[in-house]
């Protein structure tokens, strides 16, 4: 019997990166999986075919996490088709670096309204469904926890996050639905490529970024994305029965 035989599962941001991982992970562990993305149709869908190809059952919706209506709507979809909902992972996020002085009230709400906003009403759309068991994982990062140059917006917004679900438990506790946050570390998808130079210290900058690496990250290299849908899969399962309100690092441990 596999571990989420039965149960549906919305992942937010899934047509790439780590969510397309969790994705494929969820479905080849037995469950339905609603794919989810903002502008990227094709690579969505691909993962849709590569997930029926190997015998599981997907669909991609589109909704920007940003578009409170367009949460909603992405939630009573997959209930209008899969007939239920079980298991929430919010993972649709985006990155921002910027000095203090150039920050501007556009850069906090573009911010916010995906990796804060988008995570808090999407848990409160999918909560009106999910049964006592059901599993909301929401995506916060290390970068809550480290200081980087101009991360400002971002880290906040990831340290809302964690603030989110410890307060989330008690109140979805008592229904006997579980609200945990996963923290990656630095992982190799677009959003690491995009922005790895970003992670040095300025005084760092010509030291090679392997070198870097070493002297950041305990097992010395980027997390693949499927180690961090590992575990998540973990704790959308029956073996997290009792984790609750965590925030749970995979980071390779940080230095
Ligand atoms: N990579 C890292 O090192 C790292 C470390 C810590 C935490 N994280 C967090 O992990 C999550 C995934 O990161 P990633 O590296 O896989 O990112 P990525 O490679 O940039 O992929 C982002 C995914 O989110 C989707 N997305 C972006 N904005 C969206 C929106 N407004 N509505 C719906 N979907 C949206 C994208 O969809 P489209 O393809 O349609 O644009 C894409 O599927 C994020 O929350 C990120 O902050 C990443």
């Amino acid at each position: 019997m596999k571990k989420l035989a039965g149960k549906v599962t919305i992942v937010t941001g899934s047509s790439r990166g780590i969510g397309k991982e969790i994705a494929m992970k969820l479905a080849h562990e037995g469950a339905k999986v609603v794919v989810n993305y903002s502008s990227s149709p094709k690579k969505a869908e691909e993962v849709v075919n590569q997930i029926q190809q190997q015998g599981g059952e997907a669909m991609a919706i589109q909704a920007d996490m940003s578009q409170v209506d367009q949460i909603q709507q992405l939630v009573t979809t997959a209930v209008e088709q899969y007939g239920q909902l079980d298991i929430l992972v919010s993972n649709a996020g985006i990155e921002h670096f910027g000095k203090l002085e150039e920050i501007t009230l556009q850069d906090f709400e573009r911010v916010f309204s995906v990796n804060v906003a988008g995570q808090l009403f999407a848990a409160q759309a999918a909560a009106r469904y999910l049964p006592s068991g059901g599993r909301i994982v929401l995506t916060s990062s290390d970068s809550a926890r480290k200081s980087v140059f101009y991360h400002t917006l971002y880290a906040a917004s990831k340290a809302a996050v964690s603030a989110m679900v410890l307060n989330l438990a008690p109140e979805l506790g008592e229904r006997g639905i579980t609200i945990n946050a996963i923290a990656p570390g630095g992982t190799a998808t677009d959003m690491a490529q995009e922005n790895a130079k970003r992670y040095t210290h300025p005084a760092l900058q010509n030291v090679p970024p392997e070198a870097v690496l070493k002297s950041q990250i305990s097992l010395q290299r980027l997390a693949q994305p499927k180690e961090i849908a590992a575990a998540v899969t973990f704790l959308v399962s029956d073996d997290a029965s009792y984790i609750n309100g965590s925030t749970l690092a995979v980071d390779g441990g940080w230095l």
